[in-house]
């Protein structure tokens, strides 16, 4: 695994173990793809769904949780297709990326890594964007990424004026 673009801090979390689980995702070209798509605040979304993964991983570790089915959650969670924020596409309110994205990550991640799918797995990346998207987490994994995530974009509070970026809507652009 490349660790140059981690801090000393991070790459310090980086356990054996852990890099084992996530390998076949981590190294994966579809999934290195979001090296370039942005999430909010200069971070990647592969920057994001590392540190939603491990930070999930060692959570689940010290609470006796499914570390892996954490660790392969957290990491798969925002695996939607298209960096969203580029998009010209108008789509109506109900169908903006905060609503629809976890639905496309399940069905992305059964696309590419159907062997790292199961009912646990599928669940975690469904029911993330709880509570906007309004069915709750069912598995204690679930809650679990479903918290982490939200902890891991509190640096969008640095700039509230972005906050629909955080729960995925696209702004009107102001004409003159
Ligand atoms: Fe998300
Ligand atoms: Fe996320």
């Amino acid at each position: 695994m490349k660790t140059e673009y981690l801090s000393r801090k991070v790459i310090d979390y980086l356990d054996t173990n852990y890099v084992e689980i996530i390998s076949p995702i981590i190294n994966n070209p579809e999934f290195i793809k979001r090296k370039e798509y942005n999430h909010h605040e200069q971070r990647s979304v592969f920057y994001h769904s590392l540190m939603v993964s491990l930070t999930s991983y060692h959570l689940a570790k010290k609470l006796g949780l499914d570390y892996k089915s954490a660790a392969i959650g957290g990491l798969l969670h925002d695996f939607y297709y298209n960096d969203w924020q580029l998009t010209k596409e108008k789509r109506p309110f109900h169908l903006q990326h905060g609503f629809v994205h976890a639905k496309e990550a399940l069905a992305n991640s059964k696309q590419i890594f159907p062997d790292l799918i199961d009912k646990k797995v599928e669940n975690i990346i469904k029911r993330h964007m709880f509570p906007l998207n309004f069915i709750p987490p069912f598995y204690y994994e679930s809650w679990l990424i479903c918290f982490v995530d939200k902890y891991c974009s509190l640096e969008i509070f640095k700039n509230p004026k972005k906050l629909y970026k955080y729960i995925g809507i696209m702004k009107e652009e102001k004409h003159e």
